[in-house]
């Protein structure tokens, strides 16, 4: 990694500004980004919120309707493509089905006119790399799904791209292959250092693989953060639901307190650590993910706890989900472990409780 001044790493990547329009529909809308060198930076949302077209305007593909593109501290808004330290992977892998392996993976070197003996050496290295040693006398259509794959990611990185650009590149593979595929992809980044700018409309895949994560909703970034702060500590209500469960319980700011803030909701006074930014009145939503709301005893030291009555219980597997009614009549969806819950039935009074910590507050 190269610094820049004294604690900076330099960035790679920057977005300023970027909007783009498709006739009525605004599919970017003001992107800013910046992406470090060396990180595993993912775009995550759901369909339609101009994912690929944010990673299309980075690689040249298509042009901004307003804003600018910045590659290693240059503005490329206006260089085409093949020009720019950029490879893209597509989700359809775009394979040349009639070429073997070796030409797939030969041909940017050949376009750019290498010699013979170094394009040989190079993809041989690079098979390696996607740990398909051999494979270049394969055909296309004899490779697994897993191994087509790797086929198209060593194309890419095969032109040695300051960026590596992956549109869901994922997508089209059974669960267990994703899973493998998803430490595989992680790893090689990991040995080649090269900046990873990863598209998925799957939050499992964002948090397991990512420095860091955009999340995207309606052309928009609303946050931008390590898996653990947007999980942790997400910003705004979209993000909260689109990155794992949560329960959401609507109130007012009633109190500030140096350590926090109290919120009524209903009736209850729910005490939250940390953001006292909003002023008392103010319209909030509070946040409190299901495995952090404890049951019976394992609730006893929380200091938002209140009784309640189990409402239903769901096996899970390794955890329960119980949705208790609290006396004031909302209810929350806790999840707990399978041991935690047993003796517990719908029907039974149970106290409910979460920590201030666990709780948080979503300007409405
Ligand atoms: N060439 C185009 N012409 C018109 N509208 C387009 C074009 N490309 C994308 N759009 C629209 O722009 C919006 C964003 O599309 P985009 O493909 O960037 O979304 P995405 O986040 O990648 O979605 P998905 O997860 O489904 O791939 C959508 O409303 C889409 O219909
Ligand atoms: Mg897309």
């Amino acid at each position: 990694m190269t610094l820049v001044g004294a604690d900076r790493v330099e960035d790679d990547v920057e977005l300023r500004e970027v909007s783009k329009r498709f006739g009525p529909v605004l599919a970017v809308d003001r992107v800013s980004l910046q992406v470090r060198r060396g990180e595993f930076f993912s775009l995550l949302g759901p369909s339609g919120c101009g994912k690929t077209t944010t990673l299309r305007i980075i690689g040249g593909l298509e042009y901004p309707t307003a804003g600018e593109v910045v590659l290693r501290g240059q503005v490329v808004t206006d260089v085409p493509p093949y020009r720019r330290a950029t490879n893209m992977v597509f989700q359809h892998l775009a394979l040349f089905p009639h070429l073997a392996v070796f030409e797939n993976i030969a041909f940017g070197l050949r376009l750019r006119g290498l010699p013979s003996d170094v394009i040989a050496r190079k993809v041989d290295d690079v098979l390696q790399l996607v740990d398909l040693p051999g494979f270049g006398t394969r055909e296309i259509h004899q490779l697994s799904g897993g191994q087509k794959q790797r086929v198209a990611i060593a194309r890419a990185l095969v032109n040695e791209p300051a960026v590596l650009l992956l549109d869901e590149p994922l997508g089209a593979l059974d669960l267990k292959l994703r899973l493998q595929m998803q430490a595989e992809l992680k790893a090689l980044q990991h040995r080649v250092g090269t900046t990873f700018l990863y598209v998925t409309h799957d939050q499992g895949e964002a948090l397991t693989m990512s420095d860091r994560i955009a999340v995207m909703n309606q052309g928009r970034i609303e946050q931008v953060g390590t898996s653990q702060e947007i999980y942790a500590r997400p910003q705004t209500r979209f993000v909260a639901a689109f990155i794992g469960e949560a329960n959401f319980l609507e109130g007012r700011i009633a109190a500030s307190a140096p350590d926090g803030v109290l919120v009524s909701v209903d009736g209850l006074q729910v005490r939250v650590a940390g953001d006292g930014s909003l002023p008392v009145g103010a319209p909030v939503t509070v946040s409190i993910r299901p495995e952090h709301v404890k049951l019976g005893a394992a609730a006893a030291g929380a200091a938002n706890r209140w009784d309640g009555r189990v409402q239903d219980m769901t096996f899970m597997g390794a955890v329960v989900r119980a949705t208790v009614a609290l006396a004031s009549g909302i209810a929350v969806v806790a999840e707990i472990q399978n041991d935690a819950a047993v003796g517990l039935a719908p029907g039974d009074a149970v106290v409910a409780g979460w920590a201030p910590q666990h709780t948080v507050v979503l300007a409405r």
